[in-house]
């Protein structure tokens, strides 16, 4: 007989109320093309081809060419292109094709805008067209009155149709040159209908998440390539015409996935992110750059008398979330609408670094955030995960070692292992040092083929033997205050990285079995850890799947706000298993239970788009007599039990 003994009077350790986070990574076509909704790619001709994305068209006699003009004036935003019409013929036209196609809805409204100046002779006119796969015309505008100087014109259309491929075609009318930059065609249906707002469908699926904190913006990406495209916070914020593209490092990394139309507009830059963080109720956790690039590429480094502006732009980033609207920081984020400050507590100091040059620029880091700001907390990193990175498991000790004596707040771990490592280590935390710093697993992720692989997949066995590890996560949550899953995006047609979280394409989204795994134990996370065990007497229980492995796992908390006690099991094996659940101390407990079922027949299945809800939590009420009662726990399940006990 299985029994789970869950000590309900003794509250223990507190459970972060940030313990289940996301962590947005811009991969996988996870901002443009993705959560910020752009439909125009290379909007601006900043890419490294300036035509990536345009086609010019010429109908039938149409003459004219299209050149890239480099304005020394603009250095933010330095190209812009300079149609020259010849001859219109039957139209001359410049077509765009968006990001894998542009995902345009029945009865949806969009914002074309532009900013132009006629340059030579009369064109009197630009007719904005969206069309279908088919060709068929879903949505038309026409711009006209262009005049010698730079300006922004705009229009609206509504489309008639739906495609999830369309493109964009402006027909230019008349002869002579026009200058076009910043050309876009955004949705009007944006989380809560801001202007350059986020995809609504993305950003419900993030609430609905109740993620306790946002890390942002990536991963590698954070470090670049090289130093020369690292991501650099301040060419992300202000008017959109003044943030510097830059190449994303995920547009070339891969060989089975090269990407070369994948860029960083920052349209979504870091005011959009504090913003999203403040939105879902997530707390801001923003990585930035400590003067090393990318340890798996380059792994430049800024020399230690170099690194003055690094740390300054930590120290401007700080103030620009939370200084005072006056300040000169702060006055970027007061103009940009957003007076009151963001309240961020946190900041990574770099993302997967190691050795001991990443200890020596540290310590410059730490030393002049605590000076300006000692209740900043700081996040130190120890690499990638230890088993892929050279000499991982020493490196991670030697950090260890460091971090022991430097004491950041919170010291971040990673993990890209097989399903079977994450059911095995449902442990891994239990005899980690106390006297140290806090952890926070900040990516992981179990592969069912290897890392990397573009064979991974999001199986009900990757996220269920997650879910098992999570249960060890919250059972050491006095020394685990936060976690989070990694990566979060991926496009069904531009992913490089999987398995994702969250996958989408240009219309629809769904929530991977992972996803739902994330949100029973954010959902159902309580406020103190309750000790759990699960103890066998007489005949077993469910199967194990082999001898190292135990199938069925535990961990249990106490909601203080509901009175509340949560236990939540993973049962791993693919046979029922029956237990006596008893919550021992517990004086009063209320008569039904609610209960939060995840499970699926087969271990291979997922959810798609085609059956994004495959795997789903069913919710029921569960009567309960008394303090110890009876309870199946379903093959290959995870199950939350909410039992009233005040
Ligand atoms: O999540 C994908 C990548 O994995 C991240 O960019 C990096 O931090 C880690 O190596």
């Amino acid at each position: 007989m299985t029994t789970i003994h869950v000590q309900a009077d003794k509250p223990g350790a507190k459970i972060d109320s940030a313990m289940w986070g996301i962590f947005f990574e811009d991969i996988n076509f996870g901002a443009d093309g993705g959560l910020y909704p752009e439909l125009v790619k290379n909007r601006s001709f900043e890419f490294g081809q300036p035509l990536m994305g345009w086609k010019v068209i010429r109908n039938s006699g149409a003459e004219g060419r299209v050149f890239i003009l480099r304005d020394a004036k603009r250095p933010r935003n330095p190209r812009h292109a300079r149609i020259r019409v010849e001859d219109p013929g039957g139209g001359f036209v410049l077509s765009n094709e968006g990001f894998r196609g542009m995902g345009i809805r029945d009865g949806a409204e969009y914002r074309f805008s532009i900013e132009a100046r006629g340059v030579r002779g009369d064109i009197s006119a630009m007719r904005v067209e969206v069309a279908g796969q088919d060709n068929r015309i879903l949505a038309e505008a026409r711009i006209e009155g262009f005049t010698a100087e730079w300006r922004a014109y705009s229009c609206e259309m509504k489309s008639n149709g739906t495609d999830a491929q369309a493109k964009m075609n402006l027909w230019i009318e008349g002869t002579g040159e026009l200058d076009i930059d910043m050309v876009s065609l955004f949705p009007m249906d944006t989380w809560k209908e801001r202007e350059n707002g986020l995809r609504p469908d993305l950003v419900r699926l993030l609430a609905d998440l109740k993620p306790g904190f946002l890390r942002f913006p990536g991963g590698c990406i954070v470090e670049g390539f090289d130093l020369s495209q690292r991501y650099q916070w301040k060419n992300t914020v202000g008017p959109l015409n003044e943030r510097v593209c830059n190449i994303n490092r995920w547009n070339f990394e891969f060989k089975h996935k090269p990407a070369p139309d994948y860029y960083q507009t920052y349209g979504l830059g870091f005011y959009e992110f504090f913003l999203l963080a403040e939105d879902i109720g997530a707390k801001p956790m923003p990585i930035i750059n400590i003067g090393m690039a990318c340890q798996f590429n380059t792994g430049e480094l800024v020399p230690m008398d170099g690194l003055a502006p690094y740390i300054q732009d930590a120290l401007d980033l700080i103030e620009f979330a939370n200084g005072p609207a006056d300040s000169p920081w702060g006055k970027v984020r007061n103009q940009m609408g957003h007076p009151a400050p963001f309240g961020m507590r946190m900041i990574g100091i770099g993302n997967e670094q190691w050795g001991p040059q990443y200890i020596e620029r540290y310590k410059e880091f730490a030393s002049a955030i605590k000076a300006k700001y000692p209740d900043m907390q700081l996040i130190a990193a120890t690499g990638s995960d230890a088993t892929i990175f050279p000499d991982g498991n020493a490196e991670v000790a030697y950090l260890w070692s460091e971090w022991r004596k430097l004491k950041p707040e919170i010291v971040d771990e990673h993990f890209y292992r097989a399903p079977e490592w994450f059911l095995q280590n449902t442990g891994w935390y239990d005899a980690y040092d106390r006297s140290g710093p806090k952890v926070f697993v900040g990516e992981y992720a179990s592969l069912s083929v290897a890392l990397t692989s573009p064979e991974n997949r999001n199986s009900w066995k990757c996220a269920l033997y997650e879910a098992a590890f999570m249960t060890g996560l919250e059972r050491n949550a006095d020394l685990v205050r936060m976690s989070c899953y990694a990566p979060l995006f991926g496009h069904e047609q531009a992913w490089q990285w999987r398995p994702d979280l969250i996958w989408f394409d240009n219309l629809n989204a769904y929530g991977s079995a992972n996803y739902y795994v994330q949100q029973a134990f954010s959902l159902n996370r309580g406020s103190h850890v309750l000790k759990a065990e699960v103890v066998e007497t007489g005949v077993e229980g469910a199967p194990d799947p082999d001898a190292q492995t135990k199938s069925f796992h535990v961990s249990a908390s106490f909601d203080e706000e509901t009175g509340e006690a949560i236990v939540k099991a993973v049962n791993a094996a693919g046979a029922p298993l029956e237990a006596v659940l008893e919550l021992k101390g517990a004086a009063r407990i209320g008569r039904q239970a609610k209960v939060v079922l995840l499970r699926s027949k087969k271990l291979t299945d997922e959810n798609s788009l085609q059956e994004p809800k495959k795997i789903h939590p069913e919710e029921t009420a569960f009567p309960v007599s008394g303090g110890r009662f009876m309870f199946e726990f379903k093959p290959y399940s995870l199950t939350v039990i909410r039992v009233p006990i005040r």
